[in-house]
């Protein structure tokens, strides 16, 4: 059982009361973790009217909720009004010594982060057993997220700074490592003299429903491809560490993010697919969702080419497409051999691992793999344990957007088009003809 001291700011956002809150209750259930919690967000609130919040919003996202439990974990949860940018709102955190185990988490916006950094200090909460975990968006671009780390830095050492990534909690994301691992079959496997192509799909149904505000600045390429999906990849073909300690699988991450192809400006608008959904049916398209400029051009679906600058990956075509108000939700690793048959992680709904192997009759080897913890469930107790493992380094993040800031660039440029797609389906045209003209299909 651990113990320790969560400070959460931004706890009545939308994050803290869907993800975070029930994430600490199943693990305070599961007898793992019994944190006392120091809720603050800006909202004037007394303790009832908090707790009445989070009876009404966080428990409908708990299955076999056992109210007597839930009862007993909200009396570990004390309320703060806060406001980031008063310094003597600090105080308010000091109330308590300073437990050896602390950890603040920001649920806020990453303009709040310099301030709070700097007040946080202030009071003493930049002491070495002090741990802050950090929520995305960590900037837009290399520079914006060299200058949010700038401000970070002042006042905490990298062993202090838990980025998240939340695909990054999901065992079934770390199982793309941990099969490689453990299975020298698969290490054969992995390499050009087999591996035809590569495709790594998120397909989502959701539009993006009230999030507006936050999307429409943001994109696709920035929400999703920039983190989850680069991860995701990394863990497949980055150079096998000797050992699985935070570090040495953090430098083999970023190692694979640095080899990276650049990809070259006449290339981008044959090789970068960006689109839109528009409205089909009952379905409303992006520029009619709430919050989301009529006029807008960003990107809610890309599709795109990569290849790795390393040798046993040379030659081998990566195809990365991710977009909401898709066909159908799921997110999939599909590992195409020369000679056809694939291998699959399917990383969720229902995760599991699948190879197709010709013999006489076709056979089809598939196992289901456990879904394990909640993703946020798993990084909070890593966060208590001092575990970075499944947390990003900043030279990752700086490493990605090195690789993708000449596409935004170009974007902004407009230098290539921005397709349009009818909603609830799988993507424009161009997508799937990125595919066609080398011979290829999406799985
Ligand atoms: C978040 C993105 O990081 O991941 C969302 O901001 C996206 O736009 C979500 O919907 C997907 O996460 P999951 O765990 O539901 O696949």
């Amino acid at each position: 059982m651990r113990e320790g001291h969560f400070i959460l700011l931004g706890a009545t956002g939308d994050l803290a009361l869907r993800k975070i809150f029930p994430a600490l209750y199943v693990a305070f259930k599961d007898q793992l973790l019994a944190p006392r919690i120091l809720a603050t967000s800006r909202s004037r609130l007394s303790q009832a009217e908090f707790l009445q919040i989070l009876d009404t919003k966080s428990k409908s996202h708990l299955k076999n909720l056992d109210l007597t439990l839930w009862e007993s974990f909200t009396q570990h949860i004390e309320y703060v009004a806060m406001d980031l940018t008063q310094a003597q709102d600090f105080n308010a955190l000091t109330a308590r010594p300073l437990h050896p185990n602390t950890i603040i988490y920001f649920s806020i916006a990453p303009e709040f982060f310099a301030t709070t950094c700097a007040h946080l200090a202030q009071v003493g909460l930049n002491a070495p057993q002090v741990k802050i975990v950090l929520e995305k968006p960590l900037g837009v671009d290399l520079h914006s997220a060299r200058a949010i780390h700038k401000s970070i830095a002042q006042h905490y050492q990298e062993n202090q700074i838990y980025r998240i990534d939340h695909y990054l909690g999901k065992q079934s994301v770390q199982n793309l490592l941990h099969l490689r691992a453990s299975n020298a079959l698969l290490q054969t496997l992995l390499h050009r003299d087999h591996v035809d192509h590569v495709q790594v799909s998120v397909c989502e149904t959701l539009g993006v429903e009230s999030r507006g505000g936050f999307y429409d600045p943001m994109g696709a390429l920035r929400d999703m491809l920039q983190n989850h999906m680069l991860q995701m990849l990394t863990l497949l073909t980055m150079p096998l560490p000797s050992n699985l300690n935070a570090s040495s699988i953090r430098q083999a991450k970023l190692s694979l993010l640095q080899s990276l192809k650049p990809l070259e400006n006449k290339n981008l608008a044959s090789q970068v697919i960006r689109a839109q959904y528009s409205a089909d049916g009952a379905l409303a398209g992006y520029r009619q969702e709430p919050h989301v400029n009529p006029n807008s051009q960003t990107e809610t679906f890309v599709a795109l080419k990569l290849e790795i600058d390393r040798p046993e990956w040379a030659g081998v075509p990566f195809y990365l497409r991710t977009g909401k108000r898709m066909g159908s939700s799921f997110v999939e690793v599909v590992v195409s051999f020369k000679g056809g048959a694939p291998l699959v992680f399917r990383i969720q709904p229902n995760p599991a691992i699948s190879l197709n192997l010709h013999a006489n009759t076709p056979l089809v080897l598939q196992s289901a793999l456990e879904s394990g913890m909640d993703a946020y469930q798993r990084l909070i107790l890593d966060a208590f344990d001092s575990n970075q493992s499944a947390f990003n380094h900043q030279d990752e993040l700086e490493a990605a957007w090195v690789w993708l800031d000449p596409i935004l660039q170009a974007w902004q440029a407009n230098q290539t088009p921005l397709y349009f797609y009818p909603a609830g389906s799988f993507g424009p045209q161009e997508a799937f003809e990125l595919l066609e003209k080398e011979g290829r299909a999406w799985f």
